[in-house]
């Protein structure tokens, strides 16, 4: 079973929402938990405001964390903008690079996409980038075309040693807050095509110990058949990760799972 090349990953998103109450409570809840027996690599990406304080509060939480987004510059006039070693200082070890939110509401194209993935590896933050279909592209029949397009630019300068490092997330853009979640079987294809990709990119070695994960209205009812899919290594999680009972319970899943 490839499963045991790669880690089992339960991510959370908190897109443009908490605050520092809200991240306290959800710490405080997360530690009173009993961990799973099994483990997963757990990961809550925070805003920017909010990285150091889950830094501090994630200690001895098992959780890693991670922020939504970084510019590929390093420094200069960006107003408004956070480089890779800005949100590293502030805490961050892991940033979420090409979320369908930022690629629609902010232009960003796989080419920005790329540049923004070798910034942070270059800097030592882990990506964790996102490829997914529209709706439309998918009712045409070319989702795979797309999902690959999107993952070669992304990875065009990224070699096989710096791959270690990345995390990559299948986000269908229709399932994305909208309480219509892939089947396992459409999770697993698009898993199986990046996959593959991957294998044609960098061999087979390399691309058996990817984590890939999906993304898209998952929740505790509906992650175990996405987890028992031989190419999902786990989970990017908007809405069901911004309460830690909600979340815990996919975590709990995971471990049972694909935990290790
Ligand atoms: P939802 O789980 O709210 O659908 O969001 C998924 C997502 O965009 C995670 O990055």
């Amino acid at each position: 079973m490839d499963k045991r090349y790669r880690k089992a990953i339960i991510a959370g998103n908190w897109k443009m929402n908490g605050d520092n109450t809200s991240l306290k409570t959800f710490f405080k809840e997360v530690k009173q938990s009993k961990t799973p027996k099994n483990i997963t690599k757990n990961i809550l990406c925070v805003p920017a405001t909010l990285i150091t304080a889950a830094q501090g509060l994630s200690k001895s939480s098992k959780f890693s964390v991670g922020t939504q987004n970084m510019h590929f510059e390093q420094s200069g006039a960006y107003t408004g903008e956070l480089s890779a070693s800005m949100i590293m200082e502030a805490g961050a070890e892991y940033v979420i690079i090409g979320h369908s939110e930022r690629r629609k509401f902010f232009g960003e194209t796989d080419e920005i996409v790329a540049k923004k993935t070798t910034a942070a590896v270059l800097s030592g933050l882990k990506p964790i980038i996102c490829v997914g279909e529209t709706n439309c592209q998918r009712n045409f029949g070319v989702t795979l075309e797309v999902i690959r397009r999107q993952l070669k630019i992304a990875l065009s300068s990224i070699d096989a040693v710096q791959l270690k490092k990345i995390v990559i997330a299948y986000e269908p853009v229709w399932a994305i807050g909208t309480g219509r979640t892939a089947t396992p079987e459409q999770a697993q294809e698009v898993c199986k095509e990046i996959r593959t990709c991957l294998r044609e990119m960098y061999g087979a070695k390399s691309a058996r110990a990817v984590s890939i994960l999906y993304g898209g209205s998952l929740n505790a009812n509906n992650a175990r058949e996405i987890f028992e899919q031989y190419d999902i290594d786990g989970a990017l999680v908007g809405g069901a990760s911004l309460k830690a009972q909600d979340f815990l319970k996919i975590i709990e899943i995971g471990a049972e799972i694909i935990g290790k």
